[in-house]
């Protein structure tokens, strides 16, 4: 046997080899991520400064409006760069990605304004993260939203304006900054025909950076504002 022949069985060697350990490679991945990792520590970003989190609505159904106050199927998006969770695929048989449950690890703790003076959690626990070996853990939890809607007696055809604003309850812009990851809500898997009362018509988004009077640091705040009309 030629050494040609023998290189190309043993690359085949690897290639299986490779193949058959990679539960054993996630799990030694897994292990080596979650070595003294501490999910209630916020993680270091990759240059020093704030923990960028792009974030996005993925807007699904449109449920009803009851008294105002409008029901949303939503995936909400986040991405977002962890300093603690790289790694060199080349010592773990080449894997770039892992999912792991999202409640092994820290998550930015994200708030949804309702318009109506109501704040919920983002914390959908059940759902994985994919996090790859650039430390980038991209998450996306669904959310059934409630949103307030200021209308009046409502007639066919008429349009109304709805936010969604999204927050971090505790960090300034100094650690944790929202970025957007586009300047509308994804609206690409919405189902169109299931609310016969309520069309969307368009989207935008944007973050603003507040001040607030009892701190001299800003908070980022994005709003994704959104038109419906009626039809009767
Ligand atoms: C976060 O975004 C700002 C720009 O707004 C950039 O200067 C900074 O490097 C980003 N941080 C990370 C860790 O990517
Ligand atoms: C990790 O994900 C980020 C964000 O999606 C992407 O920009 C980057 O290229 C990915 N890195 C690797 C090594 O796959």
């Amino acid at each position: 046997m030629n050494c040609k022949v023998l290189a190309v069985l043993s690359c085949i060697g690897i290639v299986v080899c490779s193949k058959s350990e990679t539960y054993k490679n996630r799990h030694h991945l897994r292990d080596d991520l979650m070595y003294k990792y501490e999910k209630d520590v916020m993680p270091d970003s990759i240059d020093g400064n704030a923990v960028n989190v792009s974030i996005g609505v993925d807007l699904l159904r449109i449920i009803d409006m009851d008294n105002q106050i409008l029901t949303l199927d939503t995936v909400i998006t986040e991405i977002w760069q962890a300093d603690n969770l790289k790694w060199r695929p080349g010592h773990v048989g080449g894997l770039e990605e892992i999912r792991l449950p999202s409640d092994l690890i820290w998550k930015p703790d994200l708030a949804l304004a309702d318009g109506a003076g109501k704040t919920v959690f983002i914390k959908s626990e059940d759902t994985n993260v994919i996090i790859n070996s650039s430390g980038f853990v991209s998450w996306y939890p669904p959310v059934k939203t409630k949103t307030f809607c200021s209308y009046g007696e409502l007639q066919n055809g008429d349009e109304i304006e709805c936010h969604l604003t999204l927050y971090s309850w505790t960090h300034s812009t100094s650690t944790l900054d929202l970025k957007l990851q586009a300047d509308e809500m994804d609206t690409s898997n919405l189902d169109v025909d299931f609310n016969p009362h309520w069309k969307l018509v368009s989207t935008h988004a944007d973050v603003k950076h507040k001040v607030y009077s009892c701190c001299p640091e800003s908070y980022a705040q994005a709003s994704f504002t959104f038109r419906l009309r009626y039809v009767a």
